[in-house]
């Protein structure tokens, strides 16, 4: 049965939230698992459908996993792992960073054949930069009936120069995957133009903490990783690196209904390029001084103060790889923008067709004009509930910011998606409190 958030526009959000463990950094990180087989215990890890997908998948690659809220144990599990190695399409197709595993695994059995993801709904999503990588580590890559064929050529993968460049950009996972490989190639890889998200820097934490050489040299204009292979990598436990996109979006919320929060166990400075626009609108927002060493995060919190939204600036924002504007946060941007006055402008440099929010908020009244990939927004006096449907995770977060600030009742179908990325999203809304329910929604 699917289900749909009802929310009644309004109340500006009160109170503290305490911010959930990064789903970008926990699914990698899990996939990385799979390159030991000792135990490994993971802490913060969200409570979401992405991270029990990926649990479902290390249970089928032959992983024991206990979860008790948010620390997960992760050892081998008794039964040998079934020949070949396979991450099949009925998982790959419910979660594309099911695509994490491919490194890991051929790095550890020297063959695997794991689904090829599809595109999505803001567009393709090649894997050429993956594959490129990993063919470089000396794998022979084939792509059979939808699967990618993977095998290394000398038994085990050899270290080699990769550039992971593309057309728009560095990739966040194509890196995440060739490192976890070539942390058990035989000699050095060196991977230029290296994602630098703080999410890829978690797995290279982690992947230390299984014991990987791994060094970090600053490079002009772009990020390298340098990588000695070992042969063997020990077990660990370790915490994942707080939500930035999460702790975003609640900002957001905030601002959208005139509201004031606390969020508690944030990293600010993964979040600079957000907070930086945010106080440019006119948005209030003060990071504690508190200890944010890495793994205790307790110490560090964000309050943030609205402004009237008719007394806050328009603004111009284009999407770009860390530590510049992340396009997770664009929609959420978008939402904000219809009800600031004057013309905002983003441009969206990433997936250049990231747009599919736009239209479902003009239909709660957002004046929205999208040429290329460029969105003219004009600020609105106010928003009204409406009938929508969220297209993919952060453009369904995007219209219950919408609908927390509309006039009147939304009703958000296919949550699905929203549920995939927000760990108990209506038990802290209604916490600072939101008037959100959810409710079944016979109508397809
Ligand atoms: C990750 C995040 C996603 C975020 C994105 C960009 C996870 C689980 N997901 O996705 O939330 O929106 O980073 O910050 O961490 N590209 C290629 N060839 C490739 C791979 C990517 O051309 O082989 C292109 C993509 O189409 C896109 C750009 O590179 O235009 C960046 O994508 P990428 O960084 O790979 O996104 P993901 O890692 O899949």
């Amino acid at each position: 049965m699917l289900r749909k958030y009802t929310i009644k526009g309004g109340p500006a959000l009160q109170g503290t939230v305490c911010t959930a463990g990064s789903k970008n950094a926990a699914l990698p990180i899990f996939a990385a698992t799979l390159l030991t087989e000792e135990e490994v215990i993971l802490h913060n890890v969200p409570v979401l459908r992405d991270t029990d997908t990926m649990i479902r998948l290390l249970e089928r690659l032959g992983k024991r996993i206990v979860r008790v809220g948010t620390t997960v144990t992760i050892s081998a599990a008794d039964v040998p792992i079934k020949q070949p190695v396979q991450a099949t399409y009925e998982v790959v197709k419910q979660m594309r960073a099911s695509i994490c595993v491919l490194g890991p695994l051929l790095a550890r059995y020297g063959h695997v054949e794991v689904a090829l993801p599809g595109g999505c709904v803001f567009g393709p999503r090649p894997v050429d930069l993956h594959l490129k990588g990993l063919a470089q580590l000396g794998a022979d890559i084939n792509i059979q009936h939808g699967d990618i064929m993977a095998t290394a050529r000398s038994k085990t993968l050899v270290g080699a120069r990769v550039d992971l460049l593309g057309k728009f950009g560095t990739s966040v996972l194509a890196t995440d995957n060739v490192l976890s490989a070539a942390v058990l190639a035989k000699g050095k890889t060196i991977i230029n133009h290296a994602a630098q998200e703080p999410e890829t820097v978690d797995l290279i934490h982690f992947l230390q903490a299984l014991g990987a050489t791994i060094h970090c040299p600053k490079q002009k204009g772009y990020a390298t990783i340098e990588i000695e292979g070992v042969d063997r990598l020990h077990g660990t436990e370790y915490t994942i690196i707080p939500d930035r996109i999460e702790a975003c979006t609640y900002m957001i919320f905030a601002a959208m209904t005139g509201g004031k929060i606390t969020l508690t166990h944030v990293q600010a400075d993964h979040l600079s390029a957000p907070i930086t626009l945010l106080r440019n609108i006119g948005f209030e927002v003060t990071v504690s001084k508190g200890n944010s060493h890495r793994g205790t995060y307790l110490g560090q919190s964000i309050v943030f103060q609205s402004t009237p939204l008719h007394q806050c600036d328009p603004f111009t924002l284009t999407t770009g790889t860390y530590p510049n504007f992340p396009t997770d946060m664009q929609p959420l941007f978008m939402a904000l923008a219809t009800m600031v006055p004057g013309c905002s402008v983003i441009y969206e440099s990433i997936y250049p067709n990231r747009f599919n929010h736009a239209p479902e908020l003009a239909r709660m009244g957002a004046a929205i004009v999208i040429e290329g990939n460029s969105a003219r927004i004009t600020g609105v006096h106010s928003l009204q509930g409406a009938r929508v449907q969220a297209s993919d995770l952060r453009a369904g977060a995007a219209l219950v910011g919408a609908a927390l600030s509309a006039e009147g009742e939304s009703a958000i179908k296919r949550i699905y998606h929203i549920e995939r990325g927000y760990e108990g999203l209506v038990t802290k809304l209604s916490s600072l409190g939101a008037l959100i329910n959810v409710d079944e929604d016979p109508i397809l």
